[in-house]
């Protein structure tokens, strides 16, 4: 008996000596690390993205403090938010812009002036967040560590600098598939042969010509704007900390970025193109793989759809008072004449455009847990990359009215996937848009199609949730990834493009040349010698 007790704890003494070893030769554990969030974009469907990263970071047990312009609204009880609101005139500014925005149709220009125009209001707010007493205090109290630093891209490449600032390593969150502006930073091939973002190539399918004219001359067009901005950047990046002897400088600065996450899946979505390691894809990151309890009137008014629900909603940027009352007005004409149930996102439930018995309207939705419900049919979308996402992970086919940014290109996306169809919201009838409706819900074909795409959009080797906590404590456990930078990142214009190289292949044959040349004159000028016969030649035939 007692000879068996000694085994018995001989056994376990061996086992417990064995975690120990075990626990010693594990990564160094890095629970309970202190992360910062910087998101200064003003968009608060960006700030949805990089807050589910946050949050994802908390659930893990980590200790997250979050700066932001906007109020969050996803949330954790232990995450720590700074929120810097903007100045009521620069709210208004920018309120007053996307109102010129939406009533145009969307274009490549219309893009391209809403970045430069009033969008640069954007860019220019942000620096005004980094400056705020509240954001400056967590650097210049020493009390404060950080382990890892997270920031939102958005047109403000000279926030690198905080890598410094806080001494900490720095990780990129961008709400889409990689960017030029973005690529740059951590070394990402840019290509005019590979497609950028915005273009959509159906799989299995070359780039077609018009595309791959697109494509050119967008990577040459984001290039222009991006030296643009660069220019800029230096003066924001000089105005915030042109003082501080010991910052870097920003070109510096730039080439110190581990990671960058980008809210994107290529295999499934596309672009398919070549990625340097330090792009790390966690597409639908802000998607909860299980669905909250829905409120119960939703709950309710869905359950009891007979035939179907159906969710409009032009998502978080755009308020209802920004379209013309027309276009109001034939929605709501053709929503309360639908025989499905209509959840319509709207502002000001004290003054809807209308009342029907098939519509409720709602100022603030969960919208991903409503497209989770089964009785969903179809959802109505400005075609923002979040509640696509959404509803690609859902299976639940779309009808696009895309307004502005990468809207216009992510419903041609779901057009050319077979997901649903696309109108124009500022020529939309009520006629037009009702077939839209009918065929999306009665044809079969663009749910089956969203349903396939939902099944290899799910299939990964890690959830997005796992990349974000694998990827963010493996900078923590390095202090960084300068070991899986791309050399490009070190690479000027020159090298990156081999431009030296042409000089010497041309150089060589212009070489090539000039021997050729000798030799050839040399040659010439023996035969030319042989042929000084030639004279008595024509003297023979002189004579
Ligand atoms: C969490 O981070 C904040 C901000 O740096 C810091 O003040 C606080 O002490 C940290 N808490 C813990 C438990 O480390
Ligand atoms: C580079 O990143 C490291 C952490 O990985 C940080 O400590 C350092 O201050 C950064 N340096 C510059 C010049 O940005």
């Amino acid at each position: 008996m007692s000879g068996n007790r000694n085994t018995l704890m001989g056994c376990s003494l061996g086992g417990v000596l064995l975690a120990l070893l075990a626990l010693h030769s594990l990564p160094q554990s890095s629970e309970g690390s202190n992360i910062l969030g910087v998101f200064t974009s003003h968009s608060p469907s960006h700030f949805i993205v990089h807050m589910s990263i946050m949050k994802t970071l908390a659930e893990k047990g980590h200790n997250v403090t979050v700066v932001s312009s906007v109020p969050p609204k996803v949330t954790h009880k232990s995450i720590k938010h700074i929120v810097l609101p903007l100045r009521d005139e620069d709210e208004k500014m920018i309120h007053g812009g996307m109102v010129d925005m939406v009533k145009q149709k969307p274009s490549i220009w219309t893009t391209m002036k809403s970045i430069l125009g009033s969008l640069s209001l954007l860019i220019n707010t942000q620096v005004d967040t980094l400056e705020d007493k509240r954001f400056t205090d967590l650097y210049n109290n020493k009390d404060n560590k950080f382990d890892v630093l997270f920031v939102g891209f958005f047109f403000n490449t000279y926030q690198v600098g905080l890598g410094a600032k806080f001494n900490c390593p720095l990780i990129i969150s961008w709400m889409s598939p990689p960017l030029s502006m973005v690529n740059e930073l951590i070394g990402n091939p840019e290509l005019s042969s590979v497609p950028q973002m915005q273009i959509s190539v159906a799989a299995g399918k070359p780039m077609n010509f018009q595309q791959r004219v697109a494509n050119f001359f967008s990577t040459a067009g984001f290039g222009l704007l991006g030296k643009i901005l660069d220019h800029r950047y230096k003066g924001f990046y000089e105005r915030l900390w042109g003082d501080d002897k010991n910052m870097p400088s920003l070109e510096t600065a730039k080439k110190n970025v581990s990671l960058v996450f980008c809210n994107s899946h290529g295999i499934s979505e596309g672009p398919v193109r070549p990625n340097v390691p330090a792009i790390i894809e966690i597409g639908g990151i802000q998607v909860k793989s299980k669905p909250d309890p829905l409120p119960e009137d939703i709950k309710e008014f869905m359950d009891n759809a007979k035939n179907g629900a159906i969710l409009f909603s032009l998502g978080s940027n755009l308020k209802a008072e920004y379209f013309k009352p027309e276009v109001v007005s034939t929605i709501y004409k053709t929503l309360s004449s639908l025989k499905q149930r209509v959840i319509w996102k709207w502002e000001d439930p004290k003054n809807t455009p209308g009342k029907s018995a098939n519509i409720l309207y709602k100022k603030w939705l969960p919208q991903d847990d409503i497209l989770a419900h089964p009785k969903l049919k179809l959802f109505i979308t400005h075609a923002g990359k979040g509640g696509m996402a959404e509803a690609q992970y859902h299976g639940v086919p779309m009808l696009a009215l895309p307004v502005f940014a990468d809207q216009p290109g992510n419903a041609d996306k779901i057009v050319e996937n077979g997901y649903g169809l696309r109108l124009e919201l500022t020529s939309l009838d009520v006629k037009e848009f009702k077939e839209a409706i009918n065929e999306i819900v009665n044809n079969p074909k663009y749910a089956k199609k969203v349903q396939t795409f939902s099944k290899l959009y799910r299939d990964r080797p890690q959830t997005p949730q796992e990349s974000v906590v694998y990827w963010t404590e493996y900078v923590i456990r390095h202090h960084g990834a300068p070991h899986m930078q791309s050399p490009l990142v070190h690479m000027g214009i020159i090298a990156s493009n081999n431009l030296d190289i042409y000089v010497l292949v041309a150089l060589a044959l212009y070489l090539i040349f000039l021997i050729n040349k000798v030799v050839w004159t040399f040659l010439w000028r023996k035969c030319t010698g042989k042929s000084k016969k030639a004279p008595q030649n024509k003297k023979v035939k002189k004579q």
